[in-house]
């Protein structure tokens, strides 16, 4: 049999595609990081932080110490919950790194090395205790003892 294609039709087969793009969630191609994904992220700062604070570089110490807050801010906005934990991840947050990193940027803002250093440990720390605190303790966090980022500068110019 012959199919006849009828205006009607065309009207028909539009509005079927159509509605099927209205139709998805406004947020469906957004993608979502995973909470060891932001936690790699988190990892990264944390050494540049350190590169950043021995060679007192403090502009780029305080923008590392920004960039983890914002990092443990989106990993308690997007993971506010672990399944296994009964602590919300912005309280563990807030429990364990927010005092050492308003220490360090306290020390940042002093240009005061042996303070960034000692809050450094302390930051470090707080890092393990909150991995032992969520069963990852096994995720086990110290200071770095080579820079790997080498195409980056950590020296300031002067
Ligand atoms: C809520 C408390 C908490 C704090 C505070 C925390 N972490 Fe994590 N971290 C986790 C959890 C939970 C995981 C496991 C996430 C997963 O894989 O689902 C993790 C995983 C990791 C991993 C493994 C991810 C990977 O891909 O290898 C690294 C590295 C890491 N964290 C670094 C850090 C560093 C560095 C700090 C401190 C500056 C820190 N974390 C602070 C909870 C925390």
């Amino acid at each position: 049999m012959r199919i006849l294609y009828t205006p009607i039709m065309q009207v028909t087969a539009c509005s079927i595609l159509l509605s099927a793009c209205v139709s998805q969630p406004s947020g469906f191609n957004k993608y979502v990081p995973g909470l060891g994904e932001i936690m790699g992220q988190i990892s990264t700062r944390h050494t540049k932080l350190w590169y950043a604070g021995a060679a007192q570089n403090w502009e780029l110490a305080a923008y590392e110490i920004k960039e983890l807050k914002e990092g443990f801010e989106e990993a308690g906005k997007l993971h506010p919950t672990l399944e296994h934990i009964i602590q919300r991840l912005p309280v563990l947050f807030a429990g364990n790194v927010q005092k050492p990193l308003e220490h360090l940027e306290q020390a940042v803002k002093e240009r005061n090395l042996a303070q960034f250093t000692q809050n450094y440990e302390v930051l470090t720390k707080a890092c393990n205790t909150c991995h032992r605190a969520t069963e990852f303790g096994f995720n086990k966090i110290k200071r770095p003892t080579f820079n790997p980022y080498s195409n980056q500068i950590f020296e300031t110019e002067n």
